[in-house]
C-alpha cells in the first residue's frame, strides 16, 4: 500500500497511513513525511510496534537528540528516551508524572530550543476497554498568528519575552501531591533564562508564529509586568481557540510527533493513580529562534 496523508482538522495535523515504522523508510518517501510534517505541524503514525532503537533511529532523520535535564527519567539503556508516566516502581514514579499539563512548546526555555518531539503510547487509561483519557492537545501557533488583526500583528511584531524553566518546575513541585524534589544546583545551571522574539520565522517553512506559551514565558522585555501579563492572557487565549486545535485520542502504539516551532501542546490530565498512563518521548535539537 501506497504512502497516504489524512489531515485530522483543517488547521493542524494529518495521519500518515501505510508506513511501517519498524521498517527501512525510502529516502523518497521520508522526504514526503518531512515536507507533509513541516506543512502541517503535527503527524501521526497508528499500529507502530517499534523497539526504542527504532523509535530513536528514526527521530534522528530529524537532527540529534535531546538528553532531558531530569536524568532520574530517562531510559538508562537509552538516554535518548524520556518516560512520561505515572507508574510507579519501590514508591517512585518512572517518568514524568505531570508532564506538559499545561499549554507549552518543548524546551523553549533553552537557548536552541527544539525542532519537534516524538511521543509513543505505551499504556493508555481506559475503562470498561473503550473510553480512554490521557489525551493531548496541540494547536498550531502559525495558523493562530496568521489570524491575528493587523494591529496586533504590529503591537507583538518586535517584542521578546522571558522563558523560564524553573519557574514552571517550581509552580509544579509546590502543587499537591508532586513528587519533584528540587532542582539540584548542577541542573539550575543548566536551565538559565532565556530570551526569545514573541514572534518567531520558521527555519524551514518561513511561516511566521505566536512564540509565547503559558508553560514556560513569564514575562515580555521592557513592558510593565501588568501590561505584559494582560497582553500574554491575550495571546493565549487567541492560540487556544478551538479553530487552531487538534485532540488526540490515544491508542497504544501511536506515535505523534510535533513541531516545536510552531505548536503547542497540552496534556490532559483527566486520570487518577490508579490508571496508568506510560509514555516515550524524544526530542530532537532544534536551532537560535528568529
Ligand atoms: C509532553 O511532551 O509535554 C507530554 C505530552 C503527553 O504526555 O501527552
Amino acid at each position: 500500500m501506497s504512502m497516504q496523508f489524512i489531515n485530522l482538522t483543517e488547521n493542524i495535523g494529518s495521519e500518515v497511513i501505510g508506513v511501517n515504522l519498524a521498517e527501512p523508510i525510502s529516502k523518497d518517501d521520508m522526504n514526503k513525511i518531512e515536507q507533509q510534517f513541516n506543512n502541517r505541524a503535527v503527524l501521526l503514525f497508528r499500529n507502530q510496534d517499534i523497539s526504542e532503537e527504532q523509535h530513536i533511529q528514526f527521530s534522528r532523520y530529524f537532527g540529534e537528540l535531546e538528553i532531558h535535564v531530569l536524568k532520574q527519567y530517562l531510559l538508562p539503556e537509552n538516554p535518548e528516551i524520556l518516560r512520561i508516566s505515572n507508574i510507579q516502581e519501590n514508591k517512585k514514579n518512572i517518568g514524568i508524572s505531570d508532564a506538559g499539563q499545561y499549554w507549552h512548546t518543548d524546551l523553549s526555555y533553552t537557548k536552541t530550543p527544539s525542532r519537534c518531539s516524538i511521543l509513543k503510547a505505551k499504556v493508555i487509561p481506559e475503562r470498561d476497554g473503550d473510553t480512554t483519557y490521557g489525551d493531548t492537545c496541540f494547536i498550531n501557533t502559525a495558523s493562530a498568528y496568521e489570524a491575528l488583526d493587523a494591529d496586533m500583528k504590529q503591537r507583538i511584531k518586535s517584542l521578546k519575552a522571558v522563558h523560564s524553566y524553573t519557574d514552571r518546575y517550581e509552580k509544579m513541585r509546590l502543587a499537591a501531591n508532586s513528587q519533584r524534589q528540587p532542582l539540584t544546583e548542577d541542573q539550575l545551571k543548566k536551565v538559565p533564562e532565556v530570551i526569545h522574539p514573541v514572534v518567531r520565522t520558521h527555519p524551514i517553512t518561513g511561516r511566521k508564529s505566536i512564540y509565547v506559551n503559558e508553560g514556560f514565558t513569564t514575562s515580555i522585555v521592557d513592558m510593565d509586568p501588568e501590561e505584559g501579563k494582560k497582553l500574554l492572557q491575550d495571546l493565549y487565549a487567541h492560540c487556544t481557540s478551538d479553530v487552531f486545535k487538534y485532540r488526540h485520542k490515544w491508542r497504544v502504539g501511536d506515535i505523534m510527533m510535533w513541531d516545536n516551532c510552531s505548536t503547542q501542546h497540552l496534556a490532559i490530565s483527566d486520570y487518577g493513580p490508579d490508571k496508568l498512563r506510560f509514555m516515550h518521548r524524544t526530542t530532537v535539537m532544534g536551532s537560535e529562534v528568529f
